[in-house]
């Protein structure tokens, strides 16, 4: 059975103080097909080890000057992928059986020693060592492998966010399209939302999706008819149906794309009042999620501070006096006593940094793709 094993010229560092026996272990391992490399006295055999780089280390026990066990233990750093077998005479027997049990040597080979037994021995030590070292080079390769995918994955992460950004660029300016205020209103209120959710102690990712709920919120309105959406004058019963049905369409068109279905919610709960008064499911209180808690009262700040067809725009006092005074009914609590802490300027600022970009945007408006890069660029700006 032995003799099947095919070897070839694998390296055995022997090492013996005794030369005769140190010979005939040779003759053995070389008609075996294997390398043997003797020596005389574990100072040698440690000094040359490092360039043989043995698979196998077969050790006398009884040596003068240094023990096997000992010299078996100073092998494993100089060559870690060899596996040792250390070789005893009866009377030793004990002490290298605990050698073994400590897990310091694979197997003890007896002297003297049955040829057969010695030679499966070494193959399967021999055998030992390959998995080893296949092993660790496998454990290299995973390493190397879970790097590169873990670059891949940046990229592809970085891929996702280039094209999510111009996917609601996309929707904003379809909105835009059919409501010239729209896109102005929805940046204004998405940053908004982003700093009283940051005055909340909100952190990423709920922040994105709070900026992207607050963007995207009107984004239904693409599917209402412009005959309703633009009508100048009040809204008789079904076209404000219609007009009520945008939070849903809007949900459902956000529910197609993975990267956009957290602010979801928040688009289909925009129009709900913490009071319960709101539509389309008149839920109210902390059924209402977070994100669209505070939409609510940025879009109040927002429609108080702009120009409307009927009525010149109202100051900052003022909206805030007015959210002051529905807390409770309109909105929630918690999060009007936040929009109180943030300083009155960072609203301010904020409107006037979209205010600059639309001017400028209106500038550009003969080469449309200076457009989005940008507010794209303001954008980055504001969230640093
Ligand atoms: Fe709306």
């Amino acid at each position: 059975m032995v003799s099947c094993v095919e070897v070839t010229g694998e390296r055995v560092l022997i090492v013996d103080d005794d030369d005769l026996i140190l010979k005939a272990l040779a003759r053995v391992l070389e008609s075996a097909g294997y390398d043997p490399r003797c020596h005389l006295s574990p100072d040698e055999a440690l000094a040359a080890i490092e360039a043989d780089q043995p698979v196998v280390v077969i050790s006398d026990y009884m040596m003068p000057g240094m023990d096997g066990i000992t010299f078996l233990e100073q092998t494993r750093a100089r060559a870690p992928a060899a596996v040792r077998i250390l070789c005893t005479a009866a009377e030793d027997f004990r002490v290298a059986l605990q050698a073994v049990n400590a897990g310091e040597v694979f197997r003890i080979i007896s002297k003297p020693w049955h040829q057969q037994e010695l030679l499966a021995t070494v193959h399967q030590a021999a055998e030992a060592s390959r998995l080893r070292t296949e092993n660790e080079r496998l454990t290299r390769e995973v390493q190397r492998q879970n790097g590169q995918l873990r670059e891949i994955n940046l990229r592809l992460e970085e891929m996702v966010r280039h094209r999510t950004q111009a996917l609601l660029e996309g929707l904003i300016a379809a909105l835009d399209y059919r409501d010239a205020e729209t896109q102005w209103h929805s940046r204004r209120v998405s940053l908004y939302a982003r700093r009283l959710a940051q005055a909340l102690a909100i952190h990423e990712p709920d922040l994105t999706t709070i900026e992207h709920g607050a963007l995207l919120h009107d984004i239904g309105k693409i599917g209402v008819r412009d005959r309703v959406l633009l009508k100048p004058g009040p809204l008789d019963t079904d076209e404000w149906t219609e007009m009520k049905r945008h939070p849903e369409l809007g949900w459902a068109l956000l529910q197609r794309v993975d990267y956009l279905r957290p602010a979801s919610t928040i688009v289909l709960q925009h129009q709900e009042k913490w009071d319960g008064t709101g539509y389309p499911a008149c839920i109210k209180g902390e059924e209402i999620v977070i994100g669209a808690r505070i939409f609510h009262v940025v879009d109040t700040l927002d429609a108080m501070t702009s120009d409307r067809p009927y009525r010149k725009a109202k100051s900052f006092a003022e909206a805030r006096t007015e959210i002051v005074r529905c807390t409770g009914t309109q909105f929630d609590p918690r999060v009007a006593e936040a929009f109180l802490t943030v300083p009155p300027e960072d609203w301010e600022r904020i409107r006037l940094d979209v205010e600059t970009v639309a001017v400028l945007s209106a500038d550009l408006a003969e080469t449309p793709p200076g457009h989005d890069e940008l507010f794209s660029a303001l954008h980055g700006a504001l969230r640093n």
